[in-house]
């Protein structure tokens, strides 16, 4: 499973990068609208850092508006991929950027059968929100694997890319059902590293080590 950090702030996706699991990143207008910078800027440096692919997301609302918008977005990297929001419009802008050869990354889908248009259009990606669900009371996780067995079933390309998780469980359970990716905070990549465990069993055998003045010199 690829990992996606969900964020437009350069030194969190430095720091990830720096660690060696990072995939790739996806961005949203209000992730770019929190680091004060402009656009355009925040845009190029991120597709230049990341070798991954980096979703950069439309603004428009009709398709004519999404295509042209796609079309700035793919200057910045090879790795760019365009990011619409599921609706009427952001389905004709899928396809005709899919028959050009531009990848999309369909945003804000709260349901299995949105996943189905997005796929039948044409969209490399597809990004249900399982945390936004969660949080009036549906099960984003069980619409996530609705999605994953509709692909599974009709062999469609388009990749799971499991979004808005809340918590380190949400990243396994997405890993269980064989999502494509899950895009994840930065606090959740130090969540999922973290193990109370872990901090007692190093320090147990560093003070071990230590008693008897060990050396590896
Ligand atoms: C996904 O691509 C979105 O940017 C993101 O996951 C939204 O998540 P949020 O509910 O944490 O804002």
């Amino acid at each position: 499973m690829k990992f996606f950090l969900d964020t437009a702030d350069v030194a969190e996706i430095k720091e990830a990068l720096s660690w060696g699991i990072l995939d790739g990143v996806t961005t949203n207008p209000s992730h770019v609208a929190k680091t004060g910078r402009k656009f355009r800027e925040v845009a190029g440096e991120i597709c230049k850092l990341v070798p991954g692919d980096v979703s950069l997301e439309t603004v428009s609302l009709d398709a004519a508006g999404i295509v042209k918008e796609a079309h700035e977005l793919v200057k910045f990297g090879r790795n760019v991929v365009v990011k619409i929001p599921i609706m009427k419009e952001g389905l004709k802008a899928v396809k005709q950027l899919a028959d050009e050869g531009i990848r999309s990354n369909v945003t804000v889908c709260f349901s299995a059968s949105q996943a189905l248009l997005a796929a039948k259009a044409g969209a490399a990606y597809i990004s249900p929100f399982v945390g936004r669900l969660d949080d009036i009371s549906h099960d984003g996780m069980e619409v996530a694997q609705q999605i994953r067995t509709i692909y599974t079933n009709y062999g469609f390309k388009t990749q799971l890319l499991v979004a808005a998780v809340r918590h380190p469980l949400h990243v396994l359970q997405a890993a269980l059902m064989g999502a494509d990716v899950t895009t994840m905070r930065f606090n959740i990549f130090e969540q999922l590293v973290q193990h109370p465990l872990t901090d007692i069993g190093i320090k147990m055998f560093l003070d071990d080590w230590k008693a008897k003045n060990l050396s590896i010199w």
